[in-house]
């Protein structure tokens, strides 16, 4: 065979081969069409073999149509490589795809914390009962805290409460122990008072103080060391204890409803005279406090600026996660601040 019709047969070799790679399904079918096209063993392989038997011209006719042919199907299998190569990356993404929308369309918007719902229950029973609501900081000093409530400095009553101090050492004029975090929220009566006077605008006060509070306290099923408490003052002429006992069963079938009932138990505060702890009734018949309350102390109205002749009042302080405990029957109280979501979620 001349030079040219060997030519000819390589490049006809062309047409087939690259209709092969191109329908090659993946990159290891492309590797194994080249092999045989290409390889050693190939067709090209034997004519480029077969050049040494040729004369001089024939071979470089020859040469040239293998050159071409080789060329063109190294070529072709680049090309296809890189096209299998780019479908199955995009397969791969395809299938590692996070929709986001997806996601972003099945998490919850959120709610507010039962603490909180709480918070704006309690006072929306009170505004309803004709409160106004009062607040007043969470740093506290001592006298706001306990001189004024009828807790002189060295008063035994307070270890009743394991308060935390804040470091005023580096505070120039400010003595150890005179700033805290306040333990309960009495001292807003306290302030509630004196802004009345101060500015004229009562007594008579009625108002409710909820907020933060701080103890030294280890937490259990029934404590917390940051907790929240709802306190309420009133401060009239002619207020007896049946107008206190009046308000927290009103209270307590506003906020509970009308099969819970309340009592007031006998006990001790120096801020107020006499005092009682308070009860709810459970439907097994068992009863849970809520708090304290009493009779506003006259040396409390003193300190205020009121005359106890002219004045008097009562006042009691709940924690807010002891109700809301009660009212959705939750067994520790911890659960409100571990932050699960599976129990968040069901108020
Ligand atoms: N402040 C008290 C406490 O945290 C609770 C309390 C008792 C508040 C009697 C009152 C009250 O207003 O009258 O332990």
């Amino acid at each position: 065979m001349s030079g040219a019709d060997l030519a000819d047969e390589a490049r006809a070799l062309v047409a087939d081969g690259v209709a092969r790679i191109g329908a090659a399904p993946t990159s290891d079918d492309v590797r194994a069409v080249e092999s045989e096209l290409l390889g050693k063993r190939s067709r090209l392989s034997e004519l480029k073999a077969g050049m040494r038997d040729l004369d001089p011209d024939d071979r470089k006719v020859l040469g040239a149509a293998l050159h071409e042919t080789r060329a063109t199907l190294e070529a072709a299998v680049a090309d296809r490589v890189a096209e299998l190569a780019a479908v199955e990356r995009r397969a791969q993404l395809a299938a590692e795809r996070l929709d986001l929308t997806e996601s972003l369309g099945r998490a919850s918007a959120g709610h507010v914390h039962l603490v909180t719902q709480t918070w704006e229950r309690l006072e929306d029973v009170f505004v309803g009962m004709g409160f106004t609501v009062a607040t007043g900081p969470e740093v506290e000093t001592d006298w706001f805290n306990f001189e004024a409530l009828n807790l002189p400095p060295s008063h035994p009553a307070r270890s009743l409460w394991d308060t935390l101090y804040l470091d005023t050492s580096e505070l120039e004029g400010v003595g150890p122990q005179q700033l805290l975090l306040r333990t309960h929220t009495s001292p807003v009566q306290v302030r509630t008072m004196l802004r009345a006077v101060r500015d004229g605008s009562g007594p008579p006060i009625y108002v409710v103080c909820p907020g933060r509070t701080y103890r030294q306290d280890t937490a259990d099923a029934t404590h917390l060391p940051v907790f929240h408490q709802i306190e309420m003052l009133v401060i009239d002429r002619g207020i007896t204890m049946g107008d206190l006992s009046g308000t927290i069963e009103t209270f307590t079938k506003a906020y509970f409803g009308q099969e819970l009932t309340s009592r007031l138990r006998p006990s001790y505060f120096p801020f107020t005279e006499p005092s009682a702890e308070v009860d709810i009734s459970q439907p097994d018949g068992s009863w849970l406090e809520v708090g304290g309350c009493g009779m506003v102390h006259p040396n409390v109205l003193r300190a205020c600026g009121l005359d106890p002749e002219e004045w008097s009042g009562f006042a009691f302080g709940f924690g807010i996660e002891r109700l809301a405990k009660i009212r959705h029957h939750l067994t520790d109280i911890r659960d409100l601040i571990t932050n699960d979501m599976r129990f968040l979620e069901q108020f």
